[in-house]
């Protein structure tokens, strides 16, 4: 959801830039581009499309010490040059990058600023025309200009704004929007996300709601909301650049496919240890043990992610769970129980929908846990507890790694409070080694990608729709499989309900109509064989991923058989691969599907 970069003090400004733009690419690539002033000269370089054409548009001669760079998702305004970052006052004297969106933008427009004075149509571009009424009519410097500005503004932002006039400083501010202060040897930088600028630093201070910094190339100086001077001692982060680097592989997503064994067994080892106990807070699982229903509240993948983990949880924890949409929860909390327990399930850690629930559970004084990839983001920041996912970066749009390490935490969790509190089906869960096992079972799918690829390119190649079928944790993995389906390949796709399908949705079927069944359950496995009969008899071609117990001659991909608590994380590979080859095979730009961005960050 837009990415924003600064810098100032260094040389290689230029490159820091492009290099954080890259790396912040996940978060928005319809249009980019940087500012850069060198003491003599002010460069505004900007381009619709991805960071690479920006890159193509600019000569040697673009160059300075000081500069902000932006990569945008598109809300107001279409992409386009006019509408990209950064924005320019009427002088040219601001320059400002934005992240979020800002509420009464129109109501701002009309009360402060002449309609002629507006380049393109976002709602960001009235903050730097504001900061320039400010300083002009109230002869106000360049700080005190941005902190009226701020007081006029409503809305989520993270700013970078640079006064032409004395290019000394970044000033920055934030609200809801993530930015991350970074320090360097003789110069600082700004990013919306550490990954960013590790090639230049691993110290990063944080920014809370409501603060301001002012940074220069040799410090910073934060203020609160009330003016008062804060303090903030820097973190070190254990990012690695080189988790964000894809390698060989022609695409992050397939890199992070493969990663996925490796994050389960590295999870066990973070989570369970060896005496048999868990390293999870004591006090996170006092208040679970207190708490009389859980609810799961989390967007996309992750809510799919949540349902997936239902039935485990509430099997070895004999609590109650739910599974909310963020986005409906926070408008309609339905009659709540009288001890719930929120669990906030998110990748980014950023969610503006999760968030606007969490604000509100934080508000009645529930108790919450987020469990997320990327620690110090704001939901992480802003629930009593977090637990996270250690998944390493996850850089393709599309999730999957993440998925599955919200799934294996949830296990690890529920095994280790079922363990405390002696609930049966958590004792005889003997959840390290069938982790071990569902991660080598993980590793034989991976192995046979080409065979997926096989079968993807005659399915998939040309068809306008697809179902995913199953019952359970197959009906589960169905709505994810469709999602990634959808997302990356433009094939829409449903995840369906077996038994449901003969209730309406099997008029959509007709012949060639790809229908992907998911056959993991003993139970209901026969019940799922009889719907797919039902629609290969209207024309379907059928693709069955079954479980080796149930398998039957003519299934087109065996699974080992895993434990029924792992099997949602074993069953999604194949869903996974077949949605990356599905893309590859149409020819997009698997990482980076049209219209979406990593961290959705505007409700
Ligand atoms: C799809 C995907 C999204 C996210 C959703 C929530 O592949 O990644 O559906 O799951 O936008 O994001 P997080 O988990 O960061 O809250």
């Amino acid at each position: 959801m837009c990415g924003i970069v600064g810098v100032i003090g260094n040389s290689r400004a230029k490159d820091i830039l492009l290099n954080g733009l890259d790396k912040l690419e996940y978060r928005g690539y319809d249009s980019a581009g940087i500012f850069l002033e060198n003491g003599q000269e002010t460069f505004l370089v900007k381009s619709q499309g991805r960071i690479q054409q920006l890159k193509d548009k600019l000569s040697d001669d673009v160059k300075g010490s000081i500069g902000i760079g932006h990569t945008r998702w598109a809300t107001h305004g279409v992409p386009s040059e006019a509408n990209a970052h950064p924005h320019t006052s009427q002088s040219g004297r601001f320059v400002l990058v934005h992240n979020g969106v800002i509420e009464n933008f129109d109501e701002l427009k009309h009360t402060y600023v002449q309609a002629d004075q507006f380049k393109g149509e976002t709602d960001t571009e009235i903050v730097v025309h504001l900061v320039e009424h400010f300083a002009q009519t109230e002869n106000l410097s360049a700080l005190k200009a941005f902190k009226k500005t701020l007081s006029v503004v409503k809305g989520s932002y993270a700013f970078g704004l640079i006064d032409t006039e004395n290019p000394d400083a970044i000033y920055v501010a934030k609200n809801k929007s993530p930015l991350l202060i970074g320090l360097g040897d003789g110069f600082n930088v700004i990013c919306s996300d550490a990954m960013a600028m590790l090639k230049e630093t691993n110290r990063f201070v944080e920014i809370n709601d409501g603060e301001i910094v002012v940074v220069h190339a040799d410090g910073i100086s934060i203020e609160d909301k009330a003016g008062n001077a804060v303090e903030r001692q820097p973190f070190v982060t254990e990012l690695d650049a080189s988790d964000a680097e894809k390698g060989a592989y022609p695409f992050y997503m397939m890199k992070e496919i493969d990663e996925q064994p490796a994050v389960l067994r590295r999870l066990t080892q973070e989570y369970a240890n060896l005496d048999g106990s868990f390293s999870f807070d004591a006090e996170l699982l006092a208040e679970l043990q207190a708490s009389d229903r859980i609810y799961i509240v989390a967007c996309g993948t992750s809510y799919n992610a949540g349902w997936a983990s239902k039935n485990a949880l509430e099997a070895m924890m004999n609590i109650p769970v739910e599974v909310h949409l963020s986005s409906e929860l926070g408008y309609h909390m339905p009659l709540l129980s009288s001890k719930p327990f929120f669990i906030f399930l998110t990748q980014s850690g950023e969610t503006a929908d999760s968030r606007q629930v969490l604000v509100k559970v934080n508000e009645l004084g529930y108790p919450s846990l987020t469990i997320t990839n990327v620690a110090g983001s704001t939901l992480s920041r802003e629930a009593k507890y977090t637990v996270l996912l250690h998944a390493g970066p996850e850089i393709a749009v599309a999730s999957t790694k993440a998925y599955t390490a919200q799934i294996t935490v949830l296990n690890l969790l529920a095994k280790a409070y079922g363990n405390q509190n002696g609930v049966k089906a958590a004792k005889e869960f003997d959840v390290v080694h069938e982790l071990g096992l569902t991660a080598t079972a993980m590793e034989a799918v991976i192995t046979e990608k080409e065979t997926i690829e096989s079968s993807v390119k005659s399915i998939l190649a040309s068809t306008r729709n697809a179902f995913y079928i199953g019952r359970g944790e197959d009906y589960y993995v169905a709505m994810e499989a469709a999602l990634k389906l959808k997302e990356i390949s433009y094939i829409q796709a449903e995840g369906f309900a077996a038994g449901e399908l003969k209730h309406g949705t099997i008029a959509l079927i007709e012949k060639g109509t790809p229908v992907f069944g998911l056959i993991n359950d003993e139970v209901t496995g026969p019940h799922t064989r009889g719907n797919l009969k039902e629609v290969e008899s209207r024309g379907a071609e059928t693709f069955v991923i079954s479980s080796e117990s149930l398998a039957k001659v003519g299934d087109q991909l065996i699974l080992a058989d895993v434990h029924p608590y792992c099997r949602a994380l074993l069953a999604v590979v194949p869903t996974q691969l077949i949605a990356y080859y599905a893309s590859l095979h149409r020819g997009y730009d698997v990482d980076k599907p049209r219209n979406l961005a990593k961290a959705v960050t505007v409700e």
